[in-house]
């Protein structure tokens, strides 16, 4: 199907949730992308860095064939083997014990939003005025992006921004009834030492 004609579905039958540059990928091979034209773009999105094995990728391809032709979506009603083996392996790379699975980037969100609420019995969550943390209600309520939030108020509340990049502006921030601080990268350092200091949870989710 030619460029234009896939656009011009795109507009027709999808929901026009995103504004996206106009051409249409194809097929990519490693760090390459390559367009329905055959024009080539370096891939520095990488699926939002949750699939970074590159495209073509064999390996995967066959690891996901083996699977899919033994079984398919189980559910969480029962156990897998591939799960638990995934879970162990996770938890050996960061350190932590437990995993959870999840579909996307805002319902690991709302997972952590949910988990610092259950463990601490508090609801204030201090996340960034520039976030982005998803587009689900709990996620949105964290994102500090107003031109996202505008449509969909009032959200879930107990939450509150600050800039990003300023550790003070969250200490200032935390009171008694802060149960969690929502942040992305760079702040690892700052967010020892406030979790040390303050005894809260540092979520970050992705
Ligand atoms: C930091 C961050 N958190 C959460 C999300 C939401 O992820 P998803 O689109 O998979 O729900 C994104 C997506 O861009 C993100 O960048």
């Amino acid at each position: 199907m030619e460029t234009n004609k896939i656009i011009g579905l795109e507009k027709r039958h999808v929901m026009q949730t995103y504004t996206r540059p106009k051409f249409v990928l194809g097929h990519g091979n490693g760090c390459y992308l390559f367009d329905k034209k055959g024009k080539k773009y370096i891939d520095l999105v990488g699926g939002l860095a949750t699939c970074l094995l590159g495209h073509g990728n064999k390996k995967f391809a066959e690891a996901l064939k083996k699977q899919i032709e033994k079984l398919t979506n189980s559910t969480n009603l029962y156990y897998t083997e591939e799960q638990v083996k995934l879970a162990e392996k996770l938890a050996k790379l960061s350190g932590l014990s437990k995993c959870f699975f999840s579909n996307s980037g805002a319902e690991s969100v709302e997972a952590a939003i949910k988990l610092a609420r259950k463990h601490t019995k508090k609801i204030h969550i201090i996340s960034t005025k520039e976030a982005f943390h998803g587009r689900t209600f709990g996620s949105l309520a964290a994102t500090g992006k107003e031109k996202i939030r505008k449509p969909f108020k009032p959200l879930l509340s107990g939450f509150s921004h600050v800039k990003y990049g300023n550790a003070s502006a969250i200490e200032y921030a935390i009171t008694k009834k802060t149960a969690a601080v929502q942040y992305f990268d760079d702040f690892r350092r700052d967010t020892n030492r406030m979790r040390k200091n303050w005894k809260i949870f540092c979520i970050r989710a992705r």
